[in-house]
């Protein structure tokens, strides 16, 4: 009897708790509707206060870069306010450099709209939109990376430039109640504008990751956003060195095909470094196009072979290769794409080879 009478009060305790947080919120949380002011009156939106920043712009079309969608891990979302929005958030401290903290920029993600908003956004990010797309080709690429074409079915056509990334949403499954986002590099053709390609490597226990190779089928209706990013190709170069390892190779397949095809007048050495021969995907594809094009050389090039890979390629990490390989990089342009660690040891070596960091352009995942 004691027994039953604690359980019972605990769970009235519980529960008189609960209502008191569900009202104090509809109360105290209240903030009425709320107008924000972007680009100097450009667009005024009213929306319900109590949102992120981020969502509120959202649910009026207004997309900004997210690829963690809204848990402060990303750093994307960043958004330039000229109005009071409260002090900075220890989540958005990490993202933020003390001259963006004083120029009032702020995670959108982070930010809850509680009164009236001054902000302003890049002209590019009101040309995002959001796309049903429907799932028409998966592709296994090697035991941990998957090719998905999707083809675009409304809007039916989209523009980017070589480089950009899209956001796709996840849908529930198994233990994962909600749907989350994440961001991922158009691997296809900007000319090839009515789908696009993704080139997607399984994070184990990755939510997004584990959604599309395990559950994501062909047929499927999928909802992306985009185009995202400024990781695309820069004038001033006639040499450019594409470094990837991965999946970074996605963004890199888009660029090298856009120049060949554009016929522009840059010559390309692609390095691509794998572990093993199992990790290595669109050997034939590059191999053939170098074979084509006297101005594309490609180099993979294996960390760790395996006796059996019968190897006959590039061995090392791929730092040492371009390291090898490159004599002088001071005119050249570097792009970058792969793991963060990947990313740091190859700039360090560029800059070695002469080539300035304001040349060197990546995106890091
Ligand atoms: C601009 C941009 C472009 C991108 N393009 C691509 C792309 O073309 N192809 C692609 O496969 N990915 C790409 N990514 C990464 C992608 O957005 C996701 O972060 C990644 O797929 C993991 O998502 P997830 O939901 O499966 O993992 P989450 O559920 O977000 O993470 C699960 C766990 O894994 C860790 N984790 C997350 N990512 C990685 C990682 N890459 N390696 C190791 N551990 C990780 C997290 O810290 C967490 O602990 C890109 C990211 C950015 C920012
Ligand atoms: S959306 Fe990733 S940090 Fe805000």
């Amino acid at each position: 009897m004691p027994i039953l009478l604690t359980v019972l009060s605990v769970s009235l305790i519980t529960t008189t708790l609960a209502v008191l947080v569900v009202i104090s919120d509809r109360f105290l949380n209240n903030y009425g509707e709320c107008q924000l002011d972007i680009n100097d009156g450009d667009r005024v939106l009213t929306v319900t206060g109590g949102s992120s920043l981020l969502s509120s712009l959202a649910l009026n079309k207004i997309f900004i870069p997210s690829a963690c969608g809204g848990k402060a891990t990303c750093g994307l979302c960043k958004v330039k306010l000229a109005s009071e929005s409260g002090p900075v958030l220890p989540t958005e401290e990490p993202y933020l450099t003390d001259e963006e903290m004083a120029e009032g920029i702020r995670l959108s993600c982070q930010l809850k709209v509680k009164e009236n908003l001054t902000l302003f956004i890049p002209e590019e990010l009101f040309r995002v939109q959001q796309f049903k797309a429907t799932v028409t080709k998966i592709t296994q690429q090697t035991h941990d990376i998957m090719e998905y074409r999707l083809s675009l079915v409304d809007p039916s056509e989209i523009e980017f430039k070589a480089g950009q990334y899209m956001q796709i949403d996840s849908k529930p499954y198994g233990s994962i109640r909600e749907s989350v986002n994440r961001a991922y590099s158009i691997a296809s053709l900007p000319s090839d504008n009515n789908g696009i390609e993704l080139i997607v490597r399984l994070v184990p226990g990755g939510v997004c990751t584990t959604y599309m190779h395990e559950h994501l089928k062909e047929g499927d209706s999928v909802t992306i956003r985009g185009p995202f990013g400024d990781f695309y190709l820069h004038d001033g170069a006639d040499e450019l060195i594409f470094i990837a390892g991965g999946s970074g190779l996605a963004p890199i397949k888009s660029m090298v095909f856009d120049i060949l095809e554009k016929k522009l007048d840059k010559k390309m050495t692609f390095f691509f470094g794998a572990v093993t021969k199992k990790d290595l995907y669109y050997v034939d594809l590059f191999t053939e196009l170098a074979e084509k094009h006297d101005n594309f050389h490609y180099v993979p090039a294996l960390s760790g072979p395996e006796e059996f890979d019968d190897w006959q390629g590039e061995v090392g990490l791929v730092t040492d290769v371009v390291d090898r390989y490159v004599q002088d990089a001071a005119n050249m342009q570097g792009y970058l794409c792969g793991s963060p660690g990947m990313i740091n040891a190859c700039i360090k070596v560029l800059v070695k080879l002469g080539l300035s960091e304001d040349r060197i352009y990546f995106d890091k995942f």
